[in-house]
């Protein structure tokens, strides 16, 4: 059997380590928040290139605070892509502000640069590029376009710990970056978790308070705020695992290399890694119209795969208010129907990557 994502090796490597952290904030009490939170916080922020780090509970609060902190609120729109995960949308929504799709570019599976302008208007208050699978959106253009009309730039980088953008970090490339640790992400929680990255010391005050109840200090309540706070327990875990992070993306980019030559002359579509990019295969995404049967197939095999995402976000039921239809987002759609991710993980061995590949080269010539 090949998982999809192999959690247990990766804890068994590390489990010492881990557990004496764990055992720490046991000993110290400091269970949200707290020291082991605020070093994670500086380290986190110092690996991404950014000044400042702020610490939430789920990737979902880091931008929702975040489009927070930028002033998005009822009456606003804010632009995004609908081939995500439906977080990067429910955070819009959560402000009271209205989404507006462009679509993908089908190469990179991120942000069409070129639908920009063409959305904006007057009530256009950010931007939320999604480096999708581990790879950053073409942040030039949007930084250009941003500044041209004044709009915030709030990165999803949920996917994207260590990926880099014209050698630059993703999450300090727009004004505000935000991540998951969501156990299964690059760098993973063994719960929950998030955090805002930023270089400005506004915004970084202002989530900081609404992140815990608007508080600027206890019970000087001076924001409307939220209990978006980080566990002390995560945060002594993730600190643990972030020395691990670059061996780990190493690993998965490795990965990733076997599975690009191994399926080199098979007519399969593998993911481009775009010249400007450090990818760093959060998802390894192949494509093919026999998708479901693929994965079934697979499966049937011992070959655990994914779908990031079946159905775009202006397409889902939940969303259906948004006024959208299908037909308005061609590469989105036609990325839900043929994406089909492989098995990714910094401990996948050559072997595993030759025996997932052998199997898609033969259901590729039937
Ligand atoms: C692109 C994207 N945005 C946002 C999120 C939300 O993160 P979380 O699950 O930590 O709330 C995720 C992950 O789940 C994601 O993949």
């Amino acid at each position: 059997m090949i998982p999809f994502v192999d959690l247990k090796t990766q804890y068994s490597n590390i489990k010492d380590e881990v557990n004496s952290a764990i055992q720490h904030v046991l000993d110290t009490c400091q269970f949200t928040l707290g020291s082991e939170v605020a070093s994670f916080e500086e380290e986190f922020a110092l690996y991404c290139q950014a000044q400042q780090g702020i610490a939430v509970n789920t990737g979902t609060s880091a931008l929702h605070l975040a489009l927070l902190a930028a002033g998005v609120g009822l009456g606003d729109e804010v632009i995004t892509v609908p081939f995500t995960f439906v977080a990067t949308v429910a955070s819009i929504y959560y402000t009271g502000a209205k989404t507006v799709f462009v679509d993908i570019d089908p190469q990179s599976f991120t942000m069409d640069v070129n639908a920009i302008e063409s959305v904006i208007t007057e009530r256009t208050k950010a931007i939320i590029p999604v480096h999708l699978y581990g790879q950053s959106a073409d942040m030039d253009p949007i930084l250009e376009i941003s500044k041209r009309h004044n709009l915030v730039v709030i990165e999803d980088a949920a996917q994207a710990h260590g990926a880099e953008y014209k050698g630059k970090r993703a999450g300090s490339l727009g004004d505000m970056g935000c991540f998951s640790f969501y156990p299964g992400k690059n760098l993973g929680a063994y719960g929950e978790g998030g955090m805002v990255v930023t270089d400005n010391k506004d915004y970084t005050r202002t989530i900081r308070m609404l992140r815990d109840w608007g508080a600027e200090k206890k019970y000087h309540h001076v924001l409307k705020g939220y209990n978006y706070r980080m566990e002390g327990i995560q945060g002594a875990i993730l600190r643990v695992k972030l020395k691990y992070l670059e061996e780990w993306t190493e690993g998965r980019r490795t990965a990733a290399a076997h599975y690009n030559q191994l399926l080199a002359d098979s007519g399969v579509k593998t993911p481009k890694e775009m010249d400007y990019a450090r990818h760093v295969y959060h998802v390894y995404a192949i494509r093919t119209n026999k998708r479901d049967e693929w994965q079934q197939q697979l499966n049937v095999q011992g070959i655990q795969t994914g779908i990031h995402y079946p159905i775009p976000v202006h397409l889902l039921p939940a969303y259906s208010d948004l006024g959208y239809k299908l037909g308005d987002f061609p590469n989105s759609e036609l990325a839900a129907n043929e994406e089909l991710s492989l098995p990714m993980f910094g401990e996948l061995t050559r072997a595993q990557c030759e025996e997932v590949c052998n199997a898609v080269v033969t259901l590729a010539k039937n």
